[in-house]
């Protein structure tokens, strides 16, 4: 059987894998929240409505009388869904993203190498950072599952995503095409590697130092000296890089205009979004904004405030 993936996306959303149905069922659809919540979420028994996101956002193990909305020899067929006795299980999460669907590890997963993350609240940072408006051509470096392009498909009429991670590279796929996401298109390979330039290059990067096991968690030691040349070298004439990094991980000089705000208080590792455009007039800021309920993730009016001097500066990296 030839599986139609975004056939079977549609399905899904159809029988209830859907944002707002997510919001209704577990009280958010911000999925950095979820993890928390989901032994509660997993032990409710699902009525048919909630059945698709007790499955593959929650984890249950649900009966095929369950999940009757569901396409499930198709999900069986593209690995979505396993079967155990009379029941069925998905080995990897579907998660309801914007007017799509993301593939990642589930929460529960045993840290390994090859790990893909359920998103965090960097990958907010990073795709809420993104100003308005349809470039030609959009990379993201380290892409991941594909969230930030997964979750503003529209800022780019083709969109690259690249990923040393297999794993990330396989899922960040099924994502895109699940999500009927035709214009994003996702390759394995180095931060390192250059790419045909694009008017937006993003990077939500790894963490220096950070020495778990898993690729999306640690930088090597030299992946910044990569990254930046790497960023600026996709970057086409005009163009803008948006990264999520630690402060530490910034470069003494960025040519022409960065602006860098951090969201973490004073004495704790900071973490920040730099809007960096290589061929502007030379302007260094460096400013915090702390986040509040209404505003948790940084956005455009950040990158403004800081310019205009509205937010306190930030002394040294
Ligand atoms: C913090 S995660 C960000 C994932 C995704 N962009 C997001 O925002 O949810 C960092 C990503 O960097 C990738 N990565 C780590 N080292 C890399 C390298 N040397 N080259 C390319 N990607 C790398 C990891 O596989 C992981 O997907």
């Amino acid at each position: 059987m030839t599986v139609d993936l975004t056939m079977v996306g549609a399905r899904l959303r159809g029988a209830g894998l859907t944002e707002s149905a997510l919001l209704a069922w577990a009280g958010t659809h911000r999925l950095s929240l979820l993890p928390r919540r989901l032994s509660g979420l997993s032990a409710r028994p699902p009525v048919p409505a909630s059945a698709a996101l007790s499955q593959f956002v929650a984890g249950a193990h649900l009966t095929a009388d369950q999940l009757r909305l569901l396409p499930i020899d198709e999900l069986l067929e593209v690995g979505l869904l396993e079967r155990a006795g009379d029941r069925f299980h998905a080995p990897w999460s579907v998660l309801p993203h914007e007017q799509g669907l993301l593939v990642c590890d589930r929460d529960d997963a045993e840290d390994a190498e090859q790990l893909v993350c359920w998103p965090d609240d960097s990958s907010y940072h990073l795709a809420s950072a993104i100003g308005p408006g349809r470039r030609p051509r959009w990379i993201d470096l380290a892409c991941g599952s594909a969230f930030a392009p997964l979750a503003r498909p529209n800022l780019g009429a083709e969109i690259l995503g690249i990923d040393l991670n297999p794993r990330a590279v396989r899922f960040a796929r099924l994502g895109a095409a699940l999500s009927g996401c035709r214009h994003l298109t996702i390759e394995e390979a180095e931060i390192g590697v250059t790419h045909a330039p694009a008017a937006l290059v993003t990077c939500n990067a790894p963490i220096p130092d950070d020495h778990d096991v898993a690729i999306w968690r640690h930088a090597d030691r030299g992946f910044f000296d990569r990254m930046w040349p790497a960023a600026r070298a996709c970057t086409a004439p005009g163009g803008e890089v948006i990264t999520h990094t630690t402060l530490d991980a910034l470069p003494e000089e960025l040519a022409g205009e960065a602006v860098t705000v951090a969201y973490t208080p004073p004495g704790e590792r900071g973490y920040a979004i730099t809007w960096w455009r290589p061929d502007a007039p030379a302007r260094r800021v460096i400013a915090r904004r702390m986040l509040t309920p209404i505003r948790p993730h940084l956005d455009p009016r950040d990158r403004e405030e800081a310019l205009q001097g509205g937010l306190p500066a930030v002394s040294s990296c």
